[in-house]
């Protein structure tokens, strides 16, 4: 059975652009693959952090992932800085890493270009996120579009390590990106991605009254400045979230009524008001459940490790022994 495996760094709180783009699909493919999924807390140490916030994030990250639908019977998940061996393999991994794939990873660009002075680990970002996923030799990563490039890498890096040191075997596979029709969900500000480090997001968590007051401000097709003037679903965000959230039938009677101007925008707003709470009433109900019951997060995280050390531990020495560092 082919192994998925993906990760999300605890660097703010989960937010409907990862669950659309990602968790999302991870909890309908953990159904029908053996999966691993974990909070990616070495990762986020490469952008400016503070502690204090970083450990209450790290939880709730991982809880949030539980209250998503990810299902510790069904799934394993760990926390990434639980299994040493990630930077192990990473260390490894920089001997067969060419620099020059690190200096033009699009991330690597625009986060290097925004900072005074840049930190290694921002650069080596790409090779911890290979060890990510070829420690346990993962196959399918779910993940959304602006992580395609992060795994072309991982493929470069296991063809190398396999070229060099596989003995004719390739010991590892080239993971391949498994993506949702919402790849790349936008911001309210319809202007960039959806992100935690933009404020442009709805969390998962909001209460239904939150996300009304977000989605009520929200931009639109611009042409519809009145009113009356007809507009082009397909250049507006809340198309889009009617198209993740909403039945086809409504997705197609939000198009009519926005071509022919039957709906003013806060009248579609409302409808996918309602699409969104349906979709998102049982996950608040689960985590409030969690959130009763904090020994659920610490015992799922806790198995998770455990297993995903034995996992590891195994390439590890595997790698070692096929180049002589054992
Ligand atoms: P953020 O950019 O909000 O910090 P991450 O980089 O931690 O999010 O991404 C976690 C997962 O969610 C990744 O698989 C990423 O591709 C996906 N993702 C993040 N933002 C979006 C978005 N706006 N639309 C679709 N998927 C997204
Ligand atoms: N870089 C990913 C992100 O920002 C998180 C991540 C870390 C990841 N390791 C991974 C995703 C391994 C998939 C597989 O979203």
């Amino acid at each position: 059975m082919p192994r998925i495996l993906s990760g999300i760094q605890p660097s703010g709180e989960l937010h409907i652009g990862n669950y659309l783009g990602a968790v999302k699909n991870w909890v309908e493919l953990q159904e029908r693959y053996e999966s691993i999924f974990f909070v990616a807390d070495y990762h986020s140490i490469t952008q400016p952090f503070e502690p204090q916030l970083l450990r209450r994030r790290r939880r709730e990250m991982a809880a949030s992932l539980l209250a998503a639908g990810i299902d510790p019977a069904k799934a394993t998940l760990f926390m990434q800085s639980d299994v040493p061996e990630h930077t192990e393999l990473t260390w490894i991994f920089n001997s067969v890493t060419p620099l020059g794939e690190l200096e033009r990873q699009t991330q690597f660009k625009d986060k290097s270009q925004r900072q005074e002075s840049v930190m290694v680990g921002l650069l080596t970002y790409p090779v911890l996120q290979a060890a990510d996923i070829l420690l346990y030799r993962g196959d399918l990563v779910p993940v959304g579009e602006d992580q395609v490039q992060h795994l072309e890498l991982s493929r470069v890096v296991a063809r190398r390590w396999n070229a060099q040191f596989g003995g004719g075997e390739d010991y590892f596979p080239e993971p391949q990106p498994v993506l949702t029709p919402a790849r790349r969900i936008m911001g309210l500000d319809g202007q960039a991605k959806m992100s935690k480090s933009l404020n442009n997001y709805i969390g998962l968590l909001e209460t239904s009254e939150q996300i009304w007051a977000k989605l009520r401000p929200a931009a639109t097709d611009p042409a519809r400045q009145r009113r009356t003037d007809p507009g082009t679903p397909e250049v507006c965000n809340i198309y889009h979230l009617h198209k993740a959230f909403s039945p086809p039938e409504t997705v197609e009677m939000v198009a009519v009524n926005c071509r022919t101007a039957g709906w003013g925008c806060i009248d579609c707003k409302k409808v996918l008001h309602e699409s969104m709470d349906r979709e998102l009433t049982p996950i608040r109900r689960r985590a409030a459940e969690i959130a009763e019951r904090p020994a659920i997060v610490d015992e799922a995280l806790a198995a998770g490790a455990a297993k995903c050390r034995v996992i590891a531990r195994e390439t590890v020495d595997h790698v070692k022994e096929r180049m002589g560092l054992a």
